[in-house]
């Protein structure tokens, strides 16, 4: 009897020992773990620098650290393939091997470029136009595979409506776009279905790489009574191009991006690029805190504000309609 309890209290103290021993050696590994993982990874490519996508990068580090992943909590890879192809794949390779968490593709071909170097690593798009057409997603609202994001839709129906406020007498709208894109592609269909229906002739100009902007640019200003430019890499990287060689011919530019009417386009109806990369910062963090992309539905921006340039304007000698300055989200002076 007095054994049984002495074996029973002896039994009771090493239990305590050993339980002490596994609780502080696993309590080791977690600290160990803590500070070894402490960081989130994130790759981020950008297709080439120009003011949009710049502002997209920078809202996306802005709305992870609203997540909780400031700088002190994440690390990004940050690869930048300078309009290059062939560096498009190669940095896409590169940021898929590395222990990156979540990849980020600013634009069409850098999310397309991420998405054949891996088929299993989350990856989201930070503003991809048409994610179905560019054959990154089936379905917007069910992604199914590896990869979700956000997407900026045009909105061509208001920027149809501001040409006819601001140059009622525009009959042919010649289009400047770059064949290399598959961003461009469906806004094209898109505004030249809308802009027939309401009575304009519509003249497309394809360009297959910055180089050709120039000649272009000179022959079809002399052909068309306006420019339409769609949400387009190429064009916006080079877009004081177009400004440039529409300098004798002065048609108005009706660009897709505030910062291509900011150089020069006369107004437009966007939106706003500091938004989209907010958006797709969140969306990396919720993946990284665990959401799955392939139940994660695309998320649509496609409310536009209008930003005129008044400068421009007094260039080309437009008298912008009252109404139309009164709703501006934005006047350049
Ligand atoms: N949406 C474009 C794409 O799918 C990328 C983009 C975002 C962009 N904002 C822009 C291109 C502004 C030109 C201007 O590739």
């Amino acid at each position: 009897m007095k054994n049984k309890r002495l074996m029973g209290i002896i039994g009771l103290i090493a239990a305590a020992v050993i339980g002490t021993a596994i609780y502080s050696a696993t309590a080791g590994k977690d600290n160990k773990a803590a500070t070894s993982n402490e960081k989130a990874k994130v790759g981020v490519l950008q297709l080439v620098s120009h003011p949009s996508l710049d502002l997209i990068y920078k809202g996306i580090q802005d709305g992870l650290a609203e997540e909780g992943y400031d700088k002190d909590k994440v690390d990004i890879d940050f690869l930048n393939a300078e309009g290059d192809q062939n560096k498009v794949a190669t940095m896409s390779k590169q940021l898929a091997e590395k222990d990156n968490q979540v990849l980020i593709g600013i634009a069409t071909p850098s999310a397309q470029g991420l998405a054949s170097a891996t088929k299993d690593k989350p990856i989201v798009m930070g503003a991809v136009t048409d994610p179905v057409g560019a054959n990154l997603v089936k379905d917007l609202k069910k992604p199914g595979g590896n990869i979700t994001g956000v997407s900026d839709h045009n909105p061509t129906e208001q920027q149809l409506k501001l040409i006819k406020e601001l140059t009622p007498n525009v009959k042919t709208i010649g289009v400047l776009y770059s064949t290399s894109e598959d961003n461009s592609k469906s806004q094209v269909e898109e505004f030249t279905k809308l802009a027939e229906k309401a009575g304009y002739k519509v003249v497309p100009y394809s360009v297959p790489s910055t180089n050709e902007i120039a000649s272009t640019v000179s022959v079809m200003s002399g052909k068309v009574d306006a420019i339409w430019v769609p949400i387009d890499n190429t064009i916006a990287s080079a877009f004081s191009t177009v400004v440039e060689a529409n300098k004798d011919a002065k048609k108005p530019i009706f660009p897709s991006a505030t910062a291509m009417v900011e150089a020069g386009g006369l107004g437009s109806v966007v939106v706003d690029q500091h938004d989209l990369g907010v958006a797709t910062g969140k969306m990396a963090a919720k993946i990284l805190k665990g959401q799955k992309p392939a139940d994660t539905p695309v998320e649509i921006f496609s409310q536009g504000k209008s930003v005129i340039n008044k400068k421009v304007a007094d260039e080309l000698g437009i008298t912008i309609p009252e109404s139309v300055l009164k709703d501006a989200g934005q006047v350049i002076k």
